[in-house]
């Protein structure tokens, strides 16, 4: 059986950080207010306004082509997760392709707010099920600063901006993804949501006057359902694949709230010591937190460790993933970290 197997992981996270104390500045809000209910301390921003998305996309993709030792004409295909592309179009995918000279792929850009990473990594992965392609980029990228209204407090102390990618290749060792479950549910879309730009409000000066080019989150009542859908979602998988607390090596959570991240480890008995969270440093990246995660923890990963995905985001979308980690990831860390220094030097 081929199953589609993660063999390298990259990132991209700009330089410039936005702490709650800068943001004490900005708005009427505080870092204990934050920290306690969000758990996020700073967040990465992109100022650069010559730089969006397809940028860090593509850093991330390169570093993951480095890492594997491949140009970009080994790629077959590039699925670009994100609701801040570039532009309407051209998808990001295209800006992306042609940056990393990936000169035989084709790509897309996939929308589905938070769970665009899960998304498209079962997406990516049917192509290698299925003997079409051997290697597929899924890339989650989002840079949030570009829809934030940095005067609504209950949205601007959440976002920040960044990208992660991984690289999916065929695998019939028993590596890979084993299941997924996705979920959309597009009765409550107006709780999430960025109104204006689309083809329903084209932009106009009433548009721009009425916010409307800006995320709009009625936070408590998507609390609710996030819980709900993430934490329920993640159970599911486990039992569906008869998994319990031990056999999980790590949750890799959608960072939105540290308390929904919580509230699913609980659900899936598990501590949180198996819980993979960077939300304090990052904040809520959309589509990057999954891969951001799978970087930062990559050099803990060995072949065979069990991990489960699990997101939940605006549409409403959510879902979870289980697969079983194809690589030691210390070595590659490793190699990685040297060959930068070796650049740079
Ligand atoms: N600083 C200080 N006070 C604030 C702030 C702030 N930044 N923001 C809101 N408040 C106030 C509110 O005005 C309210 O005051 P009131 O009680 O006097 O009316 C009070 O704090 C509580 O507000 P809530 O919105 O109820 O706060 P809550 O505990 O729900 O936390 C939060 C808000 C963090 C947004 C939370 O609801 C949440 O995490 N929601 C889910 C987010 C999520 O999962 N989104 C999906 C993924 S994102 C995507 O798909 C793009």
């Amino acid at each position: 059986m081929t199953r589609a197997a993660i063999t390298a992981v990259g990132h991209f996270l700009p330089e410039d950080r936005l702490t709650n104390h800068d943001l004490e500045q900005m708005v009427d809000t505080n870092d204990e207010w934050i920290r306690t209910r969000t758990g996020i301390r700073e967040r990465r921003i992109l100022w650069d306004k010559d730089k969006a998305t397809s940028y860090m996309a593509t850093e991330a993709a390169r570093e993951v082509l480095r890492k594997r030792g491949i140009s970009g004409e080994e790629i077959d295909a590039i699925i670009v997760a994100t609701v801040t592309p570039d532009m309407l179009f051209p998808a990001t995918a295209c800006l992306v392709q042609h940056a990393i000279g990936a000169s035989h792929a084709w790509g897309f850009d996939l929308s589905a707010a938070c769970s665009g990473f899960l998304f498209a990594l079962s997406t990516g992965a049917r192509f290698i099920e299925s003997g079409k392609h051997e290697k597929v980029l899924v890339i989650g990228a989002d840079k949030m600063s570009s829809i934030v209204d940095f005067s609504d407090r209950s949205t601007c102390i959440l976002f920040g901006d960044g990208a992660g990618a991984v690289l999916l290749e065929p695998n019939t060792d028993g590596y890979g993804l084993i299941d997924s479950i996705e979920r959309t549910d597009g009765a409550h879309w107006d709780l999430l949501c960025m109104r204006g730009g689309g083809s329903l409000h084209p932009p106009s000066y009433e548009t721009v006057d009425r916010r409307m080019h800006f995320i709009h989150q009625e936070g408590r009542q998507v609390f609710k359902y996030a819980v709900e859908g993430m934490a329920g979602v993640a159970a599911e998988i486990m039992e569906r694949n008869e998994l319990v607390g031990d056999d999980v090596r790590y949750l890799v959570p959608h960072q939105a709230n540290q308390r929904i991240i919580s509230a699913t480890a609980r659900r899936m008995g598990i501590g949180m010591d198996k819980v993979m969270m960077n939300i304090e440093r990052y904040g809520n990246t959309t589509a990057a937190t999954i891969p951001l995660c799978l970087h930062d923890w990559e050099r803990d990963l060995r072949r065979g460790d069990n991990l489960v995905l699990a997101a939940f985001g605006g549409g409403f979308t959510w879902g979870a993933a289980y697969l079983r980690w194809a690589y030691d990831g210390a070595a590659v860390a490793e190699t990685a970290a040297s060959t930068a220094t070796h650049e740079a030097s």
